[in-house]
């Protein structure tokens, strides 16, 4: 099957030489539920971010959908993030504009930067944010203040700007750290669900090792920025969740 990202020799320094990543390499295929599990400091945001270039790697490089997008910037870079959607632990909206105005954010990506300016949607994209609302169960909220929503309904709308760019990569960075074991559960199961549904491909941070084991078709184990497990959820025994979680590797 085809890869819908790859990381080639990706490292990753910050200002205090500290090595958050160290020579990753890694090929996503599409249609790929991958799990990103590890400690805190492990560099799994940084592994996350550094694919959209939200924080670039210091040397190596992303391709995407075929093309080395690691050394490109401005309007094509815009082209190539307007792919990936991105769902945050936060949720990220603009807790005073309605969900459905959240929702048409996901679109900016597409439009020229004076319509984005003064938020000019198409009437195409408007009917599209409120089918992506349906879709998530969230038609009876369309025109609520984002900030009257529960966090687990946020982050279904959180999914549904994702959803309105058109992605054909999901990075969602800890989308259920914020949220109760209930709202988490309904929350995963959505992303799987349209993940599965569109052939999407979604690489998401958990702190949970039972989440990723239940939905994940593959989880990465990071620890001090190098990958250390790499396979399906049925071969990650307590032994190797051990050596992820631990401090001798
Ligand atoms: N902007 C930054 N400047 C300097 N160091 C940073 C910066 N961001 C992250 N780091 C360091 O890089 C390492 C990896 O951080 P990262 O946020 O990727 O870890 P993480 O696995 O996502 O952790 P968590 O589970 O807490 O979210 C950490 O040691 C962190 O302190
Ligand atoms: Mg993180």
């Amino acid at each position: 099957m085809e890869n819908i990202v790859s990381i080639k020799n990706g490292n990753k320094t910050y200002d205090n030489k500290f090595l958050a990543l160290s020579d990753i390499n890694l090929d996503i295929k599409k249609g790929e539920f991958v799990a990103i599990i590890g400690s805190s400091g492990a560099g799994k945001s940084t592994l996350l971010r550094s694919i959209n270039a939200m924080n670039p790697l210091s040397s190596g490089a992303i391709i995407f959908n075929g093309k080395d997008i690691s050394k490109i910037s401005g309007g094509n870079l815009r082209k190539v993030r307007r792919e990936m959607g991105m769902i945050f632990q936060h949720y990220n909206l603009i807790e005073r504009l309605s969900v459905v105005q959240n929702v048409l954010h996901g679109r900016l990506g597409y439009m020229s930067n004076l319509k984005g300016f003064f938020e000019l949607y198409s009437e195409e994209d408007k009917i599209k944010a409120l089918n992506i609302l349906k879709r998530l169960g969230l038609e009876d909220h369309c025109y609520k203040k984002a900030s009257e929503l529960s966090g687990g309904q946020k982050q279904r709308v959180g999914i549904s700007r994702a959803l309105a760019q058109n992605p054909k990569l999901i990075l969602a960075d800890e989308p259920i750290a914020s949220l109760d074991p209930k709202s988490s559960e309904i929350v995963m199961e959505t992303l799987k669900n349209i993940c599965v549904e569109d052939n999407l491909t979604c690489i998401v941070n958990l702190h949970q090792v039972e989440f990723a084991k239940q939905y994940a078709t593959r989880i990465i184990g990071m620890n001090k920025g190098k990958i250390v497990f790499d396979d399906v959820p049925q071969n990650l025994t307590e032994e190797k969740i051990g050596e992820i979680y631990g401090q001798n590797i």
